[in-house]
């Protein structure tokens, strides 16, 4: 039985193998990829989704334009990490697979209410604006969605964007606190986790070696997105964030979690966006998520790497 999800994503990189990877697993059925505002604006997320759609020969994916900024602060980009396309690296050519006319928003809502409650899991990678709209506009849907994977947050690595937040989390910190709160079945994928898999020269040699143009194209991607934070860190390759959500979803035994309480800051300047995650449980605040600490980063890679070398 496959698990059917919806994957919300500002793409991005790592967006991009996170789609391959789900793309390239036949435990999942994309019921179709909703693009958000985030790492550059809405008009080259939603178009970055069909390249990376096409770039695994599956024009036939639905892609969806949603949110175009934050419920309430204005957008921040990341053009910085990502390049002016969000999607640098590799050229990929201009989609011809068409972009969905309905609103992002409205396929989440129609998807989650036609469906049989708690069968679709939302598979998030960046803000979670879409995510809150949804919720706003057909409250009926927070009892329908079987569970919530996101990338977002840090809880002892800090922050990525500021010294306290993570980048999906701070672009629309308002979004993250009312999804939380939803009582939704909720796995957190932060910093913490994504900063142990990071994309070493030897796990990109085994993509640029891959016979298909998915791997090659990978490769590139990380030759660009992982330039950023190897100078940031000083480390052998980068984080590669986005994938992990995905890879939960296939093996959760490749992570280490805890059921904890995470607020999200939404008022002061110094922290806004800031993930508190009370790992300790030294309060009384409810469980609300699943969060991950740890991965087996050699699986996660053999997973990857596996699955990218199955598409076309
Ligand atoms: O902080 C990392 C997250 O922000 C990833 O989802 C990356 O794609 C960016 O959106
Ligand atoms: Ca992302």
């Amino acid at each position: 039985m496959k698990l059917p999800i919806i994957i919300d994503t500002d793409p991005g990189q790592d967006d991009a193998v996170a789609i391959l990877l789900a793309l390239a697993s036949p435990e999942l059925e994309v019921l179709g990829i909703t693009a958000v505002a985030g790492n550059v604006p809405l008009s080259l997320t939603e178009v970055n989704a069909r390249k990376v759609c096409e770039l695994a020969g599956r024009p036939e994916i639905k892609v969806y334009a949603g949110a175009i900024r934050p419920l309430l602060h204005n957008l921040v980009t990341a053009e910085h990490v990502h390049g002016k396309t969000g999607l640098d690296g590799p050229v990929l050519a201009e989609p011809t697979m068409p972009l969905q006319k309905q609103h992002a928003v409205d396929f989440i809502i129609e998807t989650l209410m036609s469906r049989p409650a708690g069968t679709v899991t939302l598979a998030t990678l960046g803000p979670l604006t879409n995510i809150a709209l949804a919720l706003i506009k057909e409250p009926l849907i927070a009892s329908r969605i079987k569970r919530i994977v996101a990338m977002g947050g840090g809880f002892f690595e800090g922050g990525n964007i500021t010294p306290a937040a993570e980048f999906n989390i701070y672009v629309d910190p308002h979004a993250a606190r009312l999804v939380l709160d939803a009582g939704i079945p909720f796995t957190l994928i932060p910093l913490d986790c994504t900063h142990q898999a990071l994309t070493t020269k030897a796990r990109v040699e085994k993509f640029r070696s891959m016979e298909n143009n998915s791997g090659p194209a990978t490769a590139l991607m990380m030759d660009f997105f992982e330039r950023f934070d190897v100078e940031k860190y000083g480390t052998d390759g980068g984080p590669l964030h986005d994938p992990c959500v995905i890879a939960w979803l296939l093996r959760p035994e490749l992570f280490t979690s805890r059921d904890v309480n995470v607020v999200v800051e939404c008022e002061s300047p110094l922290t806004m966006g800031m993930t508190v995650v009370d790992w300790w449980r030294v309060t009384a605040r409810k469980p609300n998520a699943t969060v991950c600490r740890g991965i087996n980063s050699d699986g996660f890679f053999d997973l990857l790497t596996e699955r990218l070398a199955k598409l076309a």
